[in-house]
């Protein structure tokens, strides 16, 4: 017997049946490389951080029985809560970012396939004519389409000629009135401009780093329409492609992971909402599976989603104010702290010495953490589980402890924490920040290879 297989036995003795299940899987192997991710709509979107499929699957499959309530107060692009559809548990997800509520929406909601197919060839024809024949017409619009501001952010992200496609496009999407038909498509829509590749934008990368627009430009005509005098190597060329062609292409794959019909008497219900604050009632939810931003601001949500967001309909300024009000921002004014139990306290302290800016941030991401743990509880029907994840952090070569944090201040909500399992990441499948700046880079290397998975129990 192996030194985690009997220790795994220890842990067991004396459990109840419920917390025995809950620390098996946690002991379990929670990698899944090599394993397919199984429904096509997990793949609809692009996102950063998501989860592997198979992770909530195991836990709401073991967990909870069909028809029980799995919550996921920070939904993200809804992995949870379409896994929850899937497996005939009724789903509740919430999530303050525009595009995550677009993307897991547009996942855990049936549409009829033939109408979609219809509806995509309407839409391409349509735009295309536009493109040929409303050219004037397409481009007195895009002068006239956003503030100033947030049309000075298009022209320099998108190419002229990829502006009036896109115009073309999201002018026809939008007319369709059925909304979670025209959703289907302002998702495919969006998909071609998020891309690791920075889409049909100019950007070079829309997962990493800060967006970088590229130099050297060729048209899909051909045409080099910037470049030489900049002196661009091959790194910072981009072939934009035609939007057209990327939509047709998109919205075709993504008919492949459409749910045509939900089971019955099964909802999956995708909320606006803050962690910090449920419209829920106490004791009400059977299981929750889900995990928060990182601190720090270190997967910058907004920075590659307001790329399609303007086109959307939704301004830069506003963007930029609801940045702040994400868990993990790095803003420290009108932040209410919260007390922090002993260990929590103590690590906050040693970091202070090494970096006080950053001490604060981190305080803030914790005073957060400890309102959303307090959220849980009170949901949680007693008896139950909350799986939490998440990824540590390096911070001025200190190790900051956030799965040791996040148990200690769940015990002292009054959660108990029989586990934590470690997950090693597979990093060619999630998009994270590899970042490259060089004094950040190491910190998020280190922390991007492992992630661990908090069991809370509320007894
Ligand atoms: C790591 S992601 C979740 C990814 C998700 N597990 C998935 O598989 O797609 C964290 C999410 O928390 C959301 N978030 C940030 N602050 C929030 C808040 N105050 N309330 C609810 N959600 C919030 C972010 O918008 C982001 O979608």
């Amino acid at each position: 017997m192996t030194i985690q297989q009997l220790s795994l036995l220890m842990a067991l003795q004396g459990q109840d049946p419920y917390r025995q299940r809950l620390i098996a899987l946690l002991s379990d192997d929670l990698d899944f490389h090599g394993q397919s991710n199984g429904f096509k709509s997990h793949n609809f979107h692009s996102f950063p951080a998501k989860f592997p499929p198979q992770l909530p699957r195991k836990f709401i499959n073991s967990l909870t029985a069909e028809n029980e309530v799995v919550l996921d107060p920070m939904s993200g692009s809804g992995t949870t809560i379409l896994e929850a559809l899937l497996a005939h548990r009724q789903g509740i997800g919430f999530d303050i970012d525009p595009l995550a509520l677009k993307i897991s929406s547009v996942k855990v909601t049936p549409l009829d396939l033939n109408l979609v197919i219809e509806t995509g060839d309407e839409i391409l024809k349509k735009a295309k004519a536009a493109y040929k024949e409303n050219r004037d017409e397409l481009q007195r619009n895009l002068a006239t389409k956003w503030d100033p501001k947030t049309k000075e952010f298009a022209d320099y992200w998108f190419a002229p000629e990829t502006q009036i496609e896109l115009l073309a496009l999201i002018s026809e999407i939008q007319r369709i009135v059925h909304p979670p038909l025209r959703e289907f498509f302002e998702l495919a829509f969006s998909a071609i401009i998020i891309t690791k590749s920075g889409g049909v934008s100019l950007a070079l990368d829309l997962a990493h780093t800060r967006p970088h627009k590229a130099k050297r430009i060729i048209t899909k005509s051909g045409e080099i329409i910037e470049g030489e005098k900049s002196g661009c190597d091959e790194l910072f060329t981009k072939i934009v492609r035609s939007a057209f062609d990327e939509f047709e292409k998109r919205y075709k794959n993504n008919l492949d992971g459409l749910i045509i019909s939900a089971p019955k008497n099964i909802s999956a219900r995708i909320l606006y909402g803050n962690a910090e604050s449920l419209s829920l009632s106490d004791n009400s939810i059977d299981l929750i599976v889900t995990s928060p931003p990182y601190a720090s601001n270190a997967i910058d949500y907004m920075r590659a989603h307001k790329f399609s967001l303007v086109w959307l309909g939704y301004p830069i300024d506003d963007l930029g104010k609801k940045r702040k009000l994400y868990i993990g921002a790095e803003s420290t004014g009108n932040v209410k702290f919260e007390n922090m139990p002993a260990f929590t306290e103590t690590l906050l302290h040693r970091l202070e010495k090494a970096d006080n800016k950053k001490s604060i941030v981190v305080r803030r991401y914790y005073s957060e953490i400890t309102r959303v743990l307090r959220e849980m509880y009170r949901v949680l029907k007693p008896g139950k589980a909350a799986i939490v994840v998440v990824g540590s952090s390096v911070i001025r070569g200190m190790d900051t402890e956030t799965q040791n944090c996040f148990a200690d201040i769940g015990k002292s909500i009054g959660f108990e924490v029989p586990q934590i399992g470690v997950r090693n990441l597979d990093r060619n499948k999630r998009m994270l920040p590899a970042s490259s700046k060089v004094n950040v880079d190491s910190q998020i290397q280190q922390r991007m290879h492992q992630e661990f998975v908090i069991g809370y129990y509320k007894p």
